[in-house]
């Protein structure tokens, strides 16, 4: 009998397809959780995505499961004492999303400098006329200082972007030293508070973890530069949101680039929405349609490596 698996969200057929030759798919009818939690409650496998929270009482409704693979490189939806306490593997997905998701950090620091969604309402409303000038101005990405918090491999991946497109000159905080950083791209480490008070765009990509969690409040903020660009494309919790929004508002800050929010999806009327020196973007770092499938496939691979025996690539639990 081939192992049972379960996917909390619908899956590209190229993915159903390799799912199929090693295991049983057990499909549920989108919408209708009670049917979803009947299959769970029968899977040796789950394949979820990093926003679905993998709680004890969720895992209470699945006694079979050995694995949970979770299609996102972030792990922070794993209750991972609750998983070792039931021997169940948890593997995510690195390494194939660095790129996409440090372009999109790009995007981010290019729209929120060059004030881009906030000029493109501007042209759809009919707001622009002959003379505009220096109400259009925006900020030099190029050549400016860039601060990365969080020096992994998607950090990596922007500071290369920086330096060796932008000839940014780069600036790092990050738990241990990144030696391809510094002598490849010439990256400069810095305590945290240094970095702030220095760094022109400030991009924060540290996974969220209990250290993490929190790390820039009112008074991180206070110490950026009033001309700064911030870039969240972390999580949401790493910083103080509030804080933020003050900080936004008044002008302490030039602008924010957000992928990543303390709620998720941002409810209607947030507070983030009303200010047009924020760009807001719904939590897209890695969907492309190349890269979600890399990852969909890597995490199906973890997951049948896993219901197999085989020591997946990416355990995250061990
Ligand atoms: C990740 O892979 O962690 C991205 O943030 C998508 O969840």
């Amino acid at each position: 009998m081939m192992p049972k698996v379960v996917a909390a969200k619908p899956l590209r057929d190229e993915v159903k397809t390799y799912l199929k030759e090693h295991v049983q798919l057990l499909e549920w009818e989108e919408g209708n959780k009670e049917d979803y939690y009947a299959k769970l409650a029968e899977a040796d496998g789950l394949l979820t995505t990093g926003g679905e929270p993998i709680t004890p009482e969720l895992l209470d409704r699945a006694p079979a499961l050995k694995v949970v693979s979770n299609i996102s490189v972030g792990y922070n939806n794993f209750d991972i004492a609750a998983m070792k306490a039931r021997n169940i593997i948890g593997t995510n997905t690195p390494g194939v999303l660095d790129d996409t998701v440090a372009d999109l950090i790009f995007a981010l620091m290019l729209s929120a400098a060059r004030r881009v969604p906030e000029l493109d309402r501007y042209v759809r409303d009919g707001r622009w006329h002959a003379g505009d000038g220096l109400n259009l101005f925006g900020l030099d990405v190029h050549h400016r200082k860039l601060g990365i918090i969080g020096m992994g491999r998607i950090g990596e991946a922007v500071a290369r972007r920086g330096k060796l497109g932008f000839g940014m000159d780069v600036i790092y905080h990050n738990r241990s030293r990144s030696g391809l950083a510094e002598e490849q791209l010439g990256a400069v480490y810095k305590p945290l508070n240094e970095l702030l008070q220095e760094a022109d765009f400030i991009v924060l990509m540290t996974p969220l973890t209990p250290e993490t969690r929190g790390m820039l409040g009112a008074a991180e903020f206070a110490l950026m530069k009033q001309t700064a660009v911030f870039v969240n494309a972390s999580r949401g919790q790493t910083i103080d949101e509030q804080a933020l929004v003050d900080a936004l508002e008044q002008r302490k800050l030039y602008a924010a680039g957000l992928d990543v929010f303390e709620l998720e999806p941002l409810p209607a009327g947030h507070p983030l929405t009303k200010l047009d020196n924020v760009v807001l973007l719904p939590h897209i770092g890695s969907a492309t349609e190349a890269t979600r499938l890399d990852m969909a496939m890597l995490a199906a691979g973890n997951l049948i490596d896993a219901l197999y025996g085989k020591e997946p690539r990416n355990i995250v639990n061990e």
